[in-house]
């Protein structure tokens, strides 16, 4: 695996690339994260992933300083799973100077759910994905992928709009939400949780499951019944000592309420202790 600290080397290392296939990551590798890496590799010919803790999308009172960095067994990790190129800038390589020219996602998919309780979290996540589009892309010669996670299932929808709206020749590949034993969905904020708090964990699966459950039986009168149903779900979560911020079932399509008949999507964002946990579900 060739390493590239610069935009100017990584063009270079992808001069000749045909069909690069790009995993962005905070870093804090796990199987999740290899599981897209999997992917990418039987998609195009120059797997290239990118380590890079942005700064953009974290609220001040959030955790980018204590972000697990963990260098030398990601960059195992990736050699291991076969990834070809990896792209680790530094803050100064790709915010030289203050980020001004953002992306701004539209309000209607953007400030609701996770944008709601994270405030310009999609404006930091759009940003950076573009520029790193920019940083690997710019010299492929052909048909160009990305690989996106469904545990980030708003981030997946924001960026696929993104790339839609703005033409961007790059194809957008989701990668299945890869789990622990138990069904906690795999994350590099799981490593917060305390002994006790991880044999919890995987109870925002358990309710994300039941929602789906409760919404199927609801039949046509999905959308007069959704209110007690989600609220239901969510005092189960209260009782258990959780804190959730939405536990709520979607139209997969823009996520917003759904009608009966829709295909929909359950998604869910709660706080164990001090840890901010997500999953989801399609029904
Ligand atoms: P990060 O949280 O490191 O996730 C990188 C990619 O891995 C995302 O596409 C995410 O959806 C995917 N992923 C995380 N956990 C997963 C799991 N259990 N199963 C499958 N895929 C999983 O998401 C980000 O970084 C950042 O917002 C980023 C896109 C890199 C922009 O900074």
């Amino acid at each position: 695996m060739q390493i590239a600290h610069t935009i100017a080397e990584l063009r270079h290392l992808l001069r000749h690339s045909q069909h690069p296939v790009f995993v962005p990551t905070m870093g804090n590798l796990h199987d999740g994260h290899l599981g897209l890496i999997g992917q990418a590799k039987a998609l195009g010919d120059v797997t290239v992933a990118s380590i890079f803790v942005n700064r953009l999308q974290f609220l001040p009172h959030e955790d980018f300083d204590t972000y697990p960095r963990t260098w030398e067994s990601d960059c195992a990790k990736l050699a291991a799973a076969g990834c070809d190129v990896l792209f680790a800038p530094n803050e100064k390589e790709l915010y030289p100077e203050p980020q001004v020219y953002k992306v701004h996602p539209p309000a209607e998919l953007a400030d609701i759910l996770e944008g709601h309780f994270r405030p310009g979290f999609f404006v930091g996540v759009s940003t950076v994905v573009m520029k790193l589009f920019a940083c690997v892309f710019s010299e492929a010669q052909g048909r160009r992928a990305a690989v996106f996670g469904k545990k980030d299932y708003q981030q997946l929808m924001v960026i696929r709009n993104m790339v839609q709206q703005f033409a961007l020749p790059i194809e957008i590949v989701a990668g299945e939400t890869q789990r622990a034993p138990d069904g906690l969905a795999l994350s590099s904020r799981n490593g917060y949780l305390s002994e006790t708090e991880r044999a919890e964990a995987v109870q925002l699966s358990l309710a994300i499951q039941q929602l789906a459950r409760d919404a199927q039986k609801a039949g046509t009168g999905l959308a007069e019944r959704l209110p007690d149903i989600e609220a239901h779900v969510t005092a189960t979560l209260v009782r258990r000592g959780w804190t959730p911020d939405y536990l709520t079932v979607r139209r997969r399509s823009d996520l917003q309420p759904p009608q009966a008949g829709d295909a929909v999507v359950v998604l869910g964002a709660a706080k164990l202790g001090a840890t901010r946990l997500i999953d989801n579900l399609e029904v």
